[in-house]
């Protein structure tokens, strides 16, 4: 491990690429490898120990890349399995997604704030402690993107089917008062285009964590002194554990994000 080496970067699928895109942004001198996991996604209802394991053999797999630093641009692998992976691959620096549940209650006018996310991510300990944390005055509303993942992963995000499925999301938040809306789940920023549509008109901010999370990287390079040389050529990688096919699509999506 050199101070060229890659910064991994892993999800369930393609979600993640929302989060390297803002890494890819904030540092455009750090070579990039994103694990896509492809094979298992959506990991979203399966059972927490499932997916802990899946998520080890995923950051085994960046570390045998020879990754200096590692991004589980998931939420529901950080929520299952990010005190484990830190225990195991210390002292390796492991950034997991936060709910980005502070910054809703902090900006809230009307005391209503709504939380998109996988149902594992919303039955988990982080989101229930962060929750409690910073939404002591103000109402939290939970509910789990259905369909939300599959839709991405089609590569469906912006038809009258996915609009129809985040309007049903969004209904009873927006019936409810919610002036912010979290989005929990790294897949769920791609239906950005279709939430703003769906929210037009009613003040309602929606939150992409994925900036914050890339500024977290930074950060965590800086304390470990691990950024890559200023003249380096970046390189960009790919992996998957499905096929060759989800490969292009990984590496077609990441281009596409790019925008
Ligand atoms: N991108 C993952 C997350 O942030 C999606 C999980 C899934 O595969 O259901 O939670």
């Amino acid at each position: 491990m050199t101070l060229n080496s890659p910064i991994g970067i892993y999800d369930s699928g393609l979600g993640g690429l929302t989060v390297w895109r803002e890494v890819r942004r904030l540092l455009p001198r750090e070579s990039l490898v994103y694990l896509g996991d492809g094979k298992h996604c959506p990991y979203g209802s399966r059972p927490r120990a499932e997916i802990a394991r899946l998520a080890d053999a995923a950051v085994g797999r960046l570390v045998a890349e020879g990754c200096k630093l590692i991004v589980v641009a998931c939420n529901t692998a950080t929520a299952a399995a990010i005190d484990l992976l830190r225990a195991k691959y210390a002292p390796l620096p492991i950034v997991g997604m936060e709910p980005a549940v502070k910054p809703a209650c902090l900006a809230t006018r009307s005391g209503v704030v709504g939380v998109l996310a996988t149902e594992r991510s919303l039955d988990g300990d982080l989101f229930r402690r962060t929750a409690a944390r910073y939404g002591r005055n103000v109402e939290v509303l939970t509910v789990p993107g259905r369909g939300f993942v599959e839709l991405v992963e089609a590569d469906r995000e912006d038809t009258p089917e996915a609009e129809a499925c985040v309007r049903a999301a969004v209904e009873e938040m927006l019936a409810r008062g919610a002036d912010q809306i979290v989005l929990g789940c790294t897949h769920y920023p791609f239906l950005m285009p279709v939430l703003e549509r769906v929210v037009a008109g009613r003040g309602v901010t929606v939150i992409d964590p994925s900036p914050a999370v890339a500024r977290r990287v930074v950060q965590l390079l800086d304390e470990h002194g691990l950024r890559a040389a200023a003249d380096r050529e970046p390189q960009y990688r790919f992996l998957t554990f499905a096929g060759e096919q989800y490969l292009s699509r990984l590496e077609k999506k990441a281009m596409q994000s790019l925008g």
